[in-house]
């Protein structure tokens, strides 16, 4: 297999339109990545042969929508190494996240302690804080070094007999660091306590091995890896998922139902209430198999390739100061930096009149913006489809907002 930036352009038709009358530099990739044709032709497939709903239909269109539907679901299950009845689809990454906090949260008792860290994204907050509140549990973060990374040498202060469950992003969306899952995994095995993994910001960077991480349950979002919105998974050890209550109820989800008594249906369906949103699914399946079958090896020292060469043009710039790892060890290409005298949101304007989408602002992580006491980053996400164009107009759009404002 081989990897050539350009033909890999041409799957993405969107790239190809001009912004601001400048070509497009999308590198808001974290907040949302582009999607390539393979998975716009499999939704319209679906929708153009095979249009609906899914599981109860005997006709031939309701068993077809059914066959890619869970074809779909094998296929997120081969992105994850694992079996696809231990695969979920959720409305996103957040949606799964609460479906734990509110599903095995159920089954935590006052005192109880989750431990999260200081660099997660509110997704991987709110819902922890809210179960706390109802369930009389508390919550103990994990600091950031300096680099952004999750400080694991606080695991075993923190880390205790009360502890059920850790839960930390596999990837910070502001710093990009890759969290040290091995160190993590094992204090929370000391002490009996489970894992999860918030992989919104790795799944868009190939096929992940999770037996060899060890955790216990793993989310992340379709719209962050070239997939639809309104669709993400959620993958649970079965044990787990076997022992947990429902989280929403409605059609699809039980075994039987009468006005004395209603039993559940197995996972993974136990957790799928109502019509799913089947095209997005589909949608998610068809962009696995694309990451699935390009060469990691190439696209990843692409990626990082693009990604030292913005490090390096940042550093050039006297006022520009990285948040987050200085060196491509243990990192995605998630690059955050802010500007001396420049308020992110005029950078990232600054940078849209050259046709450079990026983020700005608090990226969902005030707790790691009070960390760094800063209101916010710039914040550019590196996807196989990015090139060296890309990181030069964004470098050529920070020079031009130190000389308009620092
Ligand atoms: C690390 C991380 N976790 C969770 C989320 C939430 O994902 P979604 O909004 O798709 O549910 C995001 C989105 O930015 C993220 O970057």
């Amino acid at each position: 297999m081989s990897f050539d930036v350009a033909s890999l352009r041409r799957q993405f038709p969107i790239l190809a339109r001009p912004v601001n009358g400048k070509a497009l530099h999308y590198l808001d990739n974290g907040a949302s990545a582009q999607t390539p044709l393979a998975v716009l032709d499999a939704v319209r497939t679906y929708e153009t042969t095979a249009r609906a709903n899914v599981l109860r239909g005997v006709h031939a269109l309701a068993e077809a929508a059914t066959e890619s539907y869970e074809t779909a679901r094998a296929d997120v299950a081969r992105f994850l190494g694992v079996a696809a009845d231990e695969v979920i689809f959720t409305g996103g990454c957040t949606a799964a996240i609460n479906l734990v906090a509110q599903s095995y949260g159920s089954l935590l008792k006052p005192g109880d302690e989750i431990v999260l860290s200081v660099l997660e994204h509110h997704s991987n907050i709110v819902p922890w804080y809210q179960l706390a509140q109802r369930a009389g549990l508390k919550l103990r973060p994990l600091p950031v070094t300096d680099d952004g990374r999750i400080d694991v040498s606080a695991l075993s202060s923190i880390v205790n007999a009360r502890t059920r469950l850790i839960s930390v992003a596999h990837v910070s969306n502001v710093t990009g660091a890759v969290a040290d899952v091995a160190a993590i995994v094992s204090a929370a095995r000391a002490v009996g306590a489970k894992v999860m993994l918030d992989g919104a910001q790795r799944a868009p960077h190939g096929p992940i091995d999770l037996p060899a991480l060890g955790v216990d349950f793993y989310a992340f979002a379709g719209h962050k890896a070239y997939a639809p919105n309104g669709i993400g998974a959620l993958w649970g050890r079965p044990e787990l998922l076997a022992a947990m209550p429902p989280f929403m109820g409605g059609g699809s989800m039980i075994g039987s139902v009468s006005f004395e008594a209603i039993t559940w249906a197995p996972p993974p369906r136990r957790f799928e209430a109502g019509t799913p949103p089947i095209g997005p699914a589909i949608g998610l399946g068809a962009a696995c198999r694309w990451m699935m079958e390009l060469d990691w090896t190439a696209v990843g020292s692409h990626e990082m390739g693009l990604t030292q060469r913005l490090m390096d043009g940042l550093a050039a710039v006297k006022s520009a100061r990285l948040v987050g790892p200085a060196g491509l060890q243990g990192r995605l290409p998630v690059v955050s930096f802010v500007l001396d005298n420049v308020h992110p949101h005029d950078t990232a304007q600054i940078l849209d009149s050259y046709g450079v989408a990026v983020r700005a602002g608090h990226h969902c992580a005030q707790p790691l913006m009070d960390r760094f006491d800063i209101a916010g980053t710039t914040r550019a996400c590196i996807a196989p489809y990015n090139d060296n164009t890309d990181v030069d107009a964004l470098l050529d759009g920070v020079r031009e907002a130190v000389r308009r404002f620092a």
